[in-house]
This record gives C-alpha cells, sequence and structure tokens, in this order.
C-alpha cells in the first residue's frame, strides 16, 4: 500500500464521523425543535402541554414532547380498536412481513436510534449501540417469525385486542420491543406510553414504523407521565394491560384494573442474588459483577444486587472486586471507553443516595469507586449489611451491590430467596452439579449459571413472586399475547345465598345424617368457628358442612406450605398417586352418584359428571410427568433450559355448579404439576368435594397437599386473596368476586386467573386440557453456558 493510501485512511479517520459523533441524533432533534406530538393512527398530533426532555450527562434540554391528556389516550385506543380487526384478519404471513419490514428499517437506523437512547437515556454509548438496539433488532424479527407460525403454533389460540403498554425507562427502546412486537405478532394493536424520562426513541420508531408502512393505528404512542399511564391502562377500550416498572406501580394498577376483565402482565423490580462458590472462577465471577450491577448504571431489575459469596473465597473475590470497580470509567456516555453513564434523572440519583446514606446510618461500610460531578454516580459495594437493612431489601436501581457471606449451599440458597422478589438470579460454581442444584433452588423467572444479565428473543423473562407474572420473550411470551376466549355462560353465576351459621350442637343433634368437617393438612379438622351451615338437597337439608373462616384459611395455608416435598418429587411418582387416587374414586363411583343426585341432579347428569371426573384424574396424572418445558434457541454456545416449575401453594374457589367434577377440574391440574392446594369447594353443594376425604387418604396424596375449606366462598377467597403466602389464586364465580379477588391479590401481586363459576361445561373439552397446565405453572429460565 503507498504511502499515499496510508494517509487517505488515516485522514479520512481523523474526519470520519467516529461512533460517538452525535450529529445524527441531534440533527433529527432539530428537524423536531417544535416539540413532538403523539403518533395516533399513523400520524403525529399537534404538540401540544410540552414539557422538557433533558441529556442526563449535561442537564441540556434536548426535545419537548407532549404530556398525553385522556382525550389523547381516547384518539389512542380509537385508532388501535378501528386497526385491530383487521389487523388480526391478515394472514399470519401478512403481518410476518410487516413485522420483517419493521426489523429491516430498524436496522438500518440503527445508528440513530443507539445515539438517540445515550443522549435520552445517558447509558454509554457503547450498551446502547452493541446491546440494547442490536437485541431490538432481534426481537423484531424472531417475532416477525412467530407471527409466521401462529396458526399452526398456537391454534385456536385469539389475541386479546387492544394492548395498553406502559414501559420504563431504563432500556426505553428495548421494553418497547419486548411489547410491541410480541402484541403484533398475536395480532392485536397497540397503544405505548414510554417513560417520561425518555420518550425520544419510541418516537422515532413511531416515524421509522411509519417509513415501513406499518397500517396506521396498529402502533401508537402516547407521551407523558404517570397520569397518562394511569388513563391508558384504566381504558375501558383496552383488552390487556402489560406493565414494566417499578413494584409500587405495578400494584396500582393491579388494583386499578380488578374486576374489569382486562389481561395482565406485569415485570417489576427485583433484588436478585449474585452467589459465588468458592470453586468458582473467580475473576470471571468479578466480570459478571461488572455486567450485572455495574451495567446500565445498575438500572436493571434483573441485576445481581446482591452478592453473596463462599466465606473461604469472601476476601479474595473482595480484593478482586474493589481492584476491578477502581479500573471502571464513569463519564461521559458517548465516549466509547466509558463504563459507566449517567444516572437517568437527578431525581434517581437522589434516590440512590438517599439509600446509600440510609444504609450506612444502618451500619453498613460503602466501598466505592469514583465519578465525575454531575448526574453521576460511583461503581460501589457494600458490606457489613443486616439482612433487613434496606439496602439489602430494597431495589435501588443504581450501581449499589451488597456483599455477604455464607458458608454452605443451603445458607447461599436460603439467603437468595430471602426477597420478596424473584426476577433473576447469577450462579457461579465449576461444580456444573452444585450450580444446577442452586439455580432449581433459588426462586426466580431466570437464572444465569456463570454468566450474568443475558438476554434473546427466544427466551421468556419474567419474575415470580413480587416481580411480577408473565414472560416477554420466546413462546411463553408468545402465550402472554394471546387467549384462549373464555366460554360464556347464557346467564353468568349467581351469588349464592350467604351461609347461614348453625351451632356446634346442631351437628351434635344427629338429626342429620352427615356433618363434615374441613380437612388440612391431611386430617379432618373441626372449623375453628364451631358453626356449620346446612346444604340444601332437593327436599330437605342433605347434610352440614364445616363453617371455614380466616383462621381455618391460614392453618390450611401453613399444611400446604409443610407438603413442600410434593413439588419436589418425580412426575412418575406423583403420576401414580393420581392414579391410585383415580381408582379410589372409581370404586366409590356409586356413592359419589348418589351423592349428587341428592342435590337434586338427574341420574344420568350425575352418573355423567362422576365419570367425567373419574377420567379427568386419570387426564391429569398422564400429564403430570409429560408437560414440560423446552430448550430455547438463544446464544450460540448456550442451553437454555425452560422449565415448568409449580407455582407454590395455590388457593381454588370452586365454581357452585358441578360440586364434583369442577373441583375436580380445577385441584387436579395443579397439583399434577406439583402445587398444593387449598380449595373452596361449591358453596352450595360442597359435600362432594368432602366425600373425596376418604379417597384422598386412601390414595396415598400426602397430608397439606390438598386442603380442603368449606363456607363462604367469596370471604374465604378474599383471605387466600390477601395472604401472602399463597402464590396464585384461581377463582370461578360471580364478577363482583372476581374484583374484589384481583384487588387483594395486590399485597404480594399473586397470580390470578378468574372467570365465570357458570361458563364452562365441565364434562365437555372445556374443562379439561394444557391451558389448565399452563395456569399451574411458571417457566424459569436457566442459561447454561458451555465451551471454554
Ligand atoms: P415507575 O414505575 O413510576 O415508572 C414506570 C412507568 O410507569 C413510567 O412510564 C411511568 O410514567 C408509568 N407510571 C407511573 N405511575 C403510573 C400509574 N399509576 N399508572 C400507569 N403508569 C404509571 O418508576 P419510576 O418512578 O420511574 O422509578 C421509581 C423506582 O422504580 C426506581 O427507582 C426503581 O427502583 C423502580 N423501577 C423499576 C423498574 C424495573 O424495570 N423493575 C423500571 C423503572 C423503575
Amino acid at each position: 500500500m503507498g504511502m499515499n493510501k496510508i494517509m487517505e485512511i488515516l485522514d479520512s479517520m481523523d474526519y470520519g464521523p467516529a461512533p460517538e459523533d452525535s450529529s445524527i441524533a441531534r440533527d433529527w432533534l432539530a428537524k423536531h425543535q417544535g416539540g413532538f406530538g403523539h403518533f395516533i393512527d399513523g400520524a403525529f398530533t399537534r404538540p401540544a402541554n410540552l414539557f422538557e426532555v433533558t441529556n442526563p450527562a449535561t442537564g441540556q434540554v434536548i426535545a419537548r414532547v407532549s404530556q398525553g391528556a385522556a382525550a389523547d389516550v381516547d384518539a389512542a385506543v380509537k385508532a388501535a380498536r378501528a386497526a385491530q380487526g383487521k389487523w388480526a384478519a391478515l394472514p399470519g404471513h401478512d403481518r410476518a412481513r410487516h413485522l420483517y419490514a419493521l426489523a429491516r428499517h430498524i436496522q438500518q437506523h440503527a445508528r440513530l436510534l443507539a445515539v438517540l437512547e445515550t443522549l435520552d437515556n445517558g447509558k454509554p454509548i457503547r450498551e446502547s449501540r452493541d446491546i440494547d438496539i442490536p437485541l431490538v433488532i432481534r426481537h423484531f424479527y424472531h417475532h416477525a417469525g412467530w407471527a409466521e407460525l401462529i396458526a399452526d403454533e398456537f391454534p385456536g389460540a385469539l389475541p386479546h385486542g387492544v394492548c395498553g403498554q406502559v414501559i420504563p425507562w431504563n432500556f426505553p427502546l428495548l421494553m418497547l420491543a419486548w411489547k410491541v412486537a410480541p402484541a403484533l405478532a398475536a395480532g392485536n394493536t397497540v397503544v405505548l406510553k414510554p417513560a417520561e424520562y425518555t420518550p425520544l426513541t419510541a418516537l422515532a420508531l413511531a416515524e421509522i414504523a411509519r417509513e415501513a408502512g406499518l397500517p396506521k393505528g396498529v402502533l401508537n404512542i402516547v407521551t407523558g407521565d404517570g397520569q397518562t399511564g394511569a388513563a391508558i391502562t384504566g381504558h375501558a377500550g383496552i383488552d390487556k394491560v402489560a406493565f414494566t416498572g417499578s413494584t409500587e406501580v405495578g400494584r396500582i394498577i393491579r388494583r386499578q384494573i380488578a374486576g374489569s376483565g382486562k389481561a395482565l402482565t406485569l415485570e417489576l423490580g427485583g433484588k436478585s442474588p449474585f452467589v459465588v462458590f468458592a470453586d468458582a472462577d473467580l475473576d470471571a465471577a468479578v466480570e459478571g459483577v461488572v455486567d450485572s450491577i455495574w451495567f446500565n448504571q445498575g438500572q436493571v431489575c434483573c441485576a445481581g444486587s446482591r452478592i453473596l459469596v463462599a466465606e473461604a473465597v469472601a476476601d479474595r473475590f473482595t480484593e478482586l472486586l474493589a481492584r476491578r470497580m477502581g479500573t471502571l470509567i464513569v463519564g461521559d456516555p458517548l465516549e466509547k471507553s466509558t463504563d459507566i453513564g449517567a444516572i437517568v434523572h437527578p431525581v434517581q440519583l437522589g434516590r440512590i443516595r438517599a439509600l446509600v446514606e440510609q444504609g450506612q446510618a444502618e451500619g453498613a461500610r460503602v466501598h466505592q469507586g469514583s465519578a465525575p460531578a454531575g448526574c453521576f454516580y460511583p461503581p460501589t459495594f457494600v458490606t457489613g449489611v443486616e439482612p433487613a437493612s434496606i439496602l439489602a431489601t430494597e431495589e435501588i436501581f443504581g450501581p449499589v451491590v451488597t456483599l455477604t457471606p455464607f458458608r454452605t449451599p443451603e445458607d447461599a440458597v436460603a439467603l437468595a430467596n430471602n426477597t420478596r422478589y424473584g426476577l433473576a438470579g447469577s450462579v457461579w460454581s465449576e461444580n456444573i452439579n452444585l450450580a444446577l442444584d442452586v439455580a432449581a433452588k433459588i426462586r426466580a423467572g431466570v437464572v444465569w449459571i456463570n454468566s450474568a444479565n443475558l438476554f434473546d428473543a427466544g427466551a421468556g423473562f419474567g419474575g415470580y413472586r413480587e416481580s411480577g407474572f408473565g414472560r416477554e420473550g420466546g413462546r411463553e411470551g408468545m402465550a402472554a399475547y394471546l387467549h384462549h376466549p373464555a366460554p360464556r355462560a347464557k346467564k353468568p353465576e349467581t351469588a349464592p345465598a350467604a351461609p347461614v351459621a348453625l351451632p356446634a350442637e346442631h351437628m351434635a343433634a344427629g338429626a342429620i345424617d352427615r356433618t363434615a368437617k374441613l380437612y388440612v393438612g391431611g386430617r379432618q379438622a373441626r372449623p375453628d368457628s364451631g358453626y356449620s351451615y346446612a346444604v340444601p338437597g332437593t327436599k330437605a337439608a342433605v347434610g352440614l358442612a364445616g363453617l371455614g373462616n380466616r383462621k381455618d384459611i391460614r392453618n390450611a395455608v401453613e399444611a400446604a406450605h409443610k407438603a413442600v416435598g410434593w413439588g419436589a418429587q418425580t412426575g412418575h411418582n406423583r403420576a401414580q398417586v393420581l392414579y391410585y387416587l383415580a381408582e379410589n374414586l372409581a370404586t366409590r363411583e356409586a356413592e359419589f352418584t348418589e351423592r349428587l343426585r341428592s342435590f337434586g341432579q338427574g341420574k344420568s347428569a350425575a352418573q355423567t359428571e362422576v365419570d367425567c371426573a373419574i377420567r379427568r384424574i386419570f387426564w391429569y396424572a398422564a400429564q403430570a410427568d409429560k408437560f414440560d418445558g423446552a430448550v430455547h434457541q438463544t446464544k450460540s454456545a448456550h442451553v437454555t433450559l425452560a422449565m415448568h416449575e409449580p407455582l407454590g401453594v395455590m388457593g381454588i374457589a370452586c365454581p357452585t355448579a358441578f360440586p364434583l367434577l369442577g373441583f375436580v377440574s380445577l385441584v387436579l391440574p395443579a397439583i399434577a404439576m406439583g402445587n398444593r392446594v387449598v380449595a373452596v369447594p361449591s358453596q352450595t353443594h360442597p359435600l362432594a368435594a368432602t366425600d373425596l376425604y376418604q379417597v384422598l387418604d386412601t390414595s396415598d396424596v400426602p397430608g397439606g397437599v390438598v386442603n380442603i375449606v368449606t363456607g363462604d366462598r367469596d370471604a374465604l377467597a378474599r383471605t387466600l386473596a390477601e395472604h401472602d403466602d399463597v402464590d396464585a389464586l384461581w377463582y370461578f364465580g360471580t364478577a363482583a368476586g372476581a374484583g374484589l379477588v384481583e384487588a387483594a391479590s395486590a399485597g404480594n401481586l399473586k397470580q390470578t386467573w378468574c372467570e365465570d363459576g357458570a361458563a364452562r361445561d365441565w364434562t365437555t373439552p372445556q374443562g379439561q386440557g394444557r391451558p389448565f397446565l399452563t395456569r399451574a405453572t411458571q417457566v424459569k429460565n436457566i442459561w447454561v453456558p458451555y465451551g471454554e
């Protein structure tokens, strides 16, 4: 190569656009100096009620966007509604073509989007360019594929309709992609609100969608703050709400839409453990911390924010960590060498500072790197943190991690799970047996082995417990944007008359042939109230059932918790127990048929119900070792195991109709998948369920796996909904009861499934199937890298 040529190259290197050149985004912003409107029905509205958007790294105002009012949200929902039918009616292939086009156009604008994201959010350009935007593109391509395959892969499933989506500021465009791509692929249309700190890439994407020819009304973007968000989530025209953000707002939304019939997925906060065993590659684990809590300024919901390190290597690890922390460069996000950029907003910076100061006041020792003046926070780790300290319990959402030693793997698991959250976990050990064992025991939706913060469109992401419910990404993420419409009753279930309490003496009187007790921990138990209530028959009462109360529910939940071994059994073992249960019920077929007839059912209806119940138990027994997960295709040299795990302790409130079959149809899928259940059987005719006590006993169903509390369904369901140790609640009853249960479930954000108790004919295929198993499980994705 001649000297001239080299000079030419050097010249062009000098003057050519360097990656950190921000002119592409600044030019784009300059074009929008008059402010941004909302993107509704394929066009931008006139900018109005403008608020300022700043670059947190400099404090400069870079744009002005519109604060969305109720009328804007209304217009957006109308546009989305108008577009939805046609969008859903397109063949999957045509929707796929639209999504491919969108993915390509995003790819073409990748540089604009990366720089804009960095200006708006403060994250290092290296991250927006190499992580955020490539993942956005991957997400749209991946979901274009799902659109193509929907009819084959999800037969019978339908889109929800119009989705209202509210997203946070930490991964502004990526969170948009996670929500918009699956929603559109499934045939939904969208009204999305980006976070008020970071609305710009969403607006750029709206332009790109228009350029790519996405039909108008399919994607609508309304900007604004929490009020605008609430107007979307609360809008009567929204069929499904998807939210990512703080647990606090997740709760508000849960309560806001309780009883509305809207579907809901929540991706909330976390306090994820990062577990380092003594045999871990400590250098690699230290890099894992860098990628975990010092990635994106620690503003990551799944950040490993609690390091748990084996005592034997704690000193060495701390030393390595401190050394590495000292090399991190905090500063200008546009600088290619920057590791940690600006905190999204001074408000967030203030929040981080306040939490760390409080932790310090509680006795924690703070170790920090350095950071320039301005909206920056130094990388930080904290030692001497008590488990109850604010730093150990609260999501800080900054580059701050706690470091706690542990002795044994059991201690590590106990510490890891000592949180109300359950979003993610990271496990470091060269011993694959140990790593997988701990991964299985961590209660979280994602666990990375010898890695951290890996994401891919092909794997589901989402939480357990107060980290929310629903998944984004992969097959399980698609399922969250589809549904099998619940059957509709000609006449919805009406509230049964409140049970009339009869005193205990009444039970002893012997006037009525049978008084059923409750069933708790494998034993019959007298109701705490001492009262019973009459179960009506064709003419007179046919028996008495215990009138359960809060205390009985609490006892039952406690018993269910003790039966934890059920979920750890093999599917084969559970299947054997359930087959036995079916056989034992079969031998008492005549007796159960009689019982149903005593409630006034005709002979053939009673026989059908009992027969169906027996078959149904066999069916779920068969599924116990078959409803398994998947190995997702994600990154190269990784197996990503999507495991079906039980939800834990489930409350189940049964419909009044089909007193035996309704109970069996709901309880069996739950226990087949390894859950333990506290069931409230048909309020009006609970004796069909209480007759099962002996069958359960003789079938070796371990005590505590099925607990039965009879009584006032809505009162008992409410107690179950409020109970923090209940992980999920199925309620089949009245509309009013559903609203009550959904609102009361906000406490620990348990999953709920509410349906009209009269809707299903349980004797038909409506009463059985994989959707029940899906509802009874949650997917945990375990990432296992391989290769050297
Ligand atoms: P936030 O939860 O208030 O905001 C997230 C989104 O929800 C924003 O778009 C906001 O406008 C919207 N929103 C707020 N109130 C709403 C309502 N009542 N109805 C509907 N939408 C509403 O989070 P914020 O205030 O920005 O951050 C506070 C803390 O939340 C952070 O310090 C962090 O701990 C946590 N957080 C967690 C996130 C996660 O992904 N886990 C994301 C963002 C924040």
